[in-house]
């Protein structure tokens, strides 16, 4: 019985190891395609689920600098680098930064989103569910 018990155990302990090497797989792999799963710390608990983006379809069709606009405000235009917007932007805005990082995100994204589709091109999301996206 005890032996039985044992070989159970081991299984379920096989089948978890197994799921998460998935797990770490699948991220590696969407990093790999260029893919994230944007979920800044800066905002602790998170209230709606985090945005896929695809970075790599943003990359193709515009220029680092549209997002990663900092390459200005530092003169520093070395395009080979991004940086995280939380490294400047933070929930509350401070002497030095005056935008909100959920305002950074919102106005970027949704507002170019906006504007290609006022403009009549292939556009992005812009409501609520479509970026926070229940996985
Ligand atoms: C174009 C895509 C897009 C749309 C549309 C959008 N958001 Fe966001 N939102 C983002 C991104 C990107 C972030 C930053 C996520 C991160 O890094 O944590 C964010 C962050 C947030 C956060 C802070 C993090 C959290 O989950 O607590 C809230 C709250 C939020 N959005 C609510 C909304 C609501 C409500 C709407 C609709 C009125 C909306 N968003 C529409 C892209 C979008
Ligand atoms: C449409 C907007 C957009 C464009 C265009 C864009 N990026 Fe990004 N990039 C982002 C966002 C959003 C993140 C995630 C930032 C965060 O989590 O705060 C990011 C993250 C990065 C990171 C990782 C930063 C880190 O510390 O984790 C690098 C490196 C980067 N981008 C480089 C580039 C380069 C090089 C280009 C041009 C070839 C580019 N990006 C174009 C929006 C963009
Ligand atoms: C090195 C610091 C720094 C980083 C990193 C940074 N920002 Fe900013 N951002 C600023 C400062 C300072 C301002 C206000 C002055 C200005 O408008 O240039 C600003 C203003 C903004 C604005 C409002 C003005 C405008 O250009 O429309 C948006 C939107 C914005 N940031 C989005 C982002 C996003 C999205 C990211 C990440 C991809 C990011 N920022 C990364 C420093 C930064
Ligand atoms: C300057 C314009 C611009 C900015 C900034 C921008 N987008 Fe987009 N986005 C587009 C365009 C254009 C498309 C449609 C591309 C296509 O289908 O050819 C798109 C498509 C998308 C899509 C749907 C395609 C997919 O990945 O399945 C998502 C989701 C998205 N964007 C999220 C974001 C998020 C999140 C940000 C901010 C971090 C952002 N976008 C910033 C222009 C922009």
């Amino acid at each position: 019985m005890k032996q039985l018990r044992l070989i159970f155990i081991l299984v379920i302990a096989g089948i978890m190891a197994a799921s998460l090497a998935s797990l770490v797989w699948s991220q590696e792999q969407k990093a790999l395609e260029g893919v994230m799963d944007l979920k800044s710390r800066e905002f602790g608990k998170h209230q709606r689920p985090p945005v896929r983006f695809d970075h790599y379809l943003h990359e193709t069709i515009m220029r680092c600098r549209v997002c990663h606009h900092d390459f200005y405000v530092f003169s520093n235009r070395n395009e080979g680098k991004g940086s995280k917007c939380a490294s400047c932007h933070k929930r509350e805005i401070n002497k030095d930064i005056p935008i909100p990082l959920l305002t950074a995100f919102h106005n970027r994204c949704k507002g170019c989103h906006e504007n290609y589709i006022k403009w009549g091109r292939a556009s992005g999301p812009v409501m609520c569910g479509t970026c926070h996206k229940k996985t």
